[in-house]
């Protein structure tokens, strides 16, 4: 199979998307997969590379900024001519412009199978506030919500603050409605960090959502991998040591905790299960999904988001989660090729 990947990307989770692909180049099997790399900058220029044969290393010589040939993104088709059989496309990219529809769209149109989430399932994942609304229809408990475009906030701020006091009260969550890995989100407690988490979600989005802030809670996630009959994971914990899994807590400390499986009570490992697979459901998801929820002290289940490309290296939960279900990072990798092709 002659495997295409793709990343970079011009979100702001260019950096680790980069990660994602040199832990997936890593572990191809380069006998069973004829391995080309697609890198897109984060300018947005897409640059196709030489085949990948012997080792990959680094993350710099994944930049093919001077090393390949500038394409236009719908230069792709030309990839079916170089090789007989027809290639898989396996988009490695988070956040907008890859992680939201857009990319797999443009695949539709050049009719090139791809791995993971189709046009919707990806761009409703993408929006927060979309997402909670087909949540809200399956009827996932979820926290309370509401959300703001900017041009509403520009005219009227004070309006907005006081729809988040009287509707949610603090402690609240400000998050960009379209993006990933944490960025842009804050935790308000007051009126001046209410402000100040406006204006830097606003930076990232026109839209953005504010969530009742959970105290306390665990966070509980689950990897669900399949098309039409979706199997989930053993589930996972995450234990940020600080206020809540902020970017560096993700990326950068180095010392939040994973304990997978997640100590859970039978009831809620099923309940889990469950409200997993009608999310998958939900946004009609394919492929592979990670699953994300709060579990609060006194038992209460809320889900959170689901991420139709979510962190994956081998240290990433999802890769994580598999491998204790009995699904190695190679075969994980294989098996999402294949259900590309399904
Ligand atoms: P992202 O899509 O960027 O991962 P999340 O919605 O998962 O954004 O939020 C990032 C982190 O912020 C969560 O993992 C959690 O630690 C914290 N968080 C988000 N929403 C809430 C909430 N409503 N209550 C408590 N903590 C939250
Ligand atoms: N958006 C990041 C990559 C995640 O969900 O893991
Ligand atoms: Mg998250």
């Amino acid at each position: 199979t002659t495997l295409h990947l793709l990343y970079g990307g011009k979100s702001a989770e260019h950096k680790v998307s980069l990660q994602t692909a040199l832990a997936v180049t890593k572990a191809l099997n380069k006998d069973k997969f004829n391995v080309f790399p697609l890198f897109i900058t984060e300018e947005g220029q897409w640059v196709r590379g030489k085949q990948l044969t012997g080792e990959v290393e680094s993350v710099a010589q994944l930049q093919l900024t001077d090393k390949g040939t500038s394409i236009a993104p719908l230069a792709l088709t030309e990839v079916n001519e170089q090789t007989d059989d027809k290639p898989v496309i396996f988009p490695l990219l988070h956040g907008p412009n890859g992680e939201d529809g857009t990319v797999q769209g443009m695949l539709e149109l050049l009719n090139l199978p791809y791995v993971g989430n189709g046009v919707l399932a990806s761009s409703a994942g993408m929006d927060k506030v979309i997402m909670k609304q087909l949540f809200a229809q399956a009827g996932l408990p979820q926290v309370g919500y509401v959300h703001f475009l900017r041009s509403e906030w520009e005219k009227n701020d004070e309006l907005a603050y006081k729809k988040v006091e009287e509707e949610l009260g603090y402690p609240v969550f400000v998050k960009p409605a379209n993006l990933g890995s944490s960025v842009g989100i804050n935790k308000a407690k007051n009126r001046e960090e209410l402000a100040s988490a406006f204006k830097e979600a606003f930076d990232f989005d026109r839209k953005i959502i504010v969530e009742q802030g959970l105290e306390n809670a665990r966070e509980i996630e689950i990897g669900v991998l399949g098309n039409d009959e979706p199997q989930c994971s053993v589930l996972g914990e995450i234990v940020p040591k600080k206020e809540f899994y902020d970017y560096k807590a993700k990326y950068e400390d180095g010392n939040t905790a994973m304990i997978i499986p997640a100590e859970v009570d039978e009831q809620t490992y099923e309940s889990v299960k469950e409200m997993a697979i009608k999310a998958f459901k939900a946004i009609d998801a394919s492929g592979l999904v990670r699953a994300d929820f709060f579990l609060t002290r006194d038992g209460e289940l809320y889900i959170n988001e689901v991420n139709t490309m979510p962190g994956f290296t081998p240290y990433s939960m999802f890769p994580l989660l598999w491998q204790h279900t009995g699904v190695a990072y190679p075969e994980l990798i294989e098996r999402l090729v294949q259900l590309a092709k399904d």
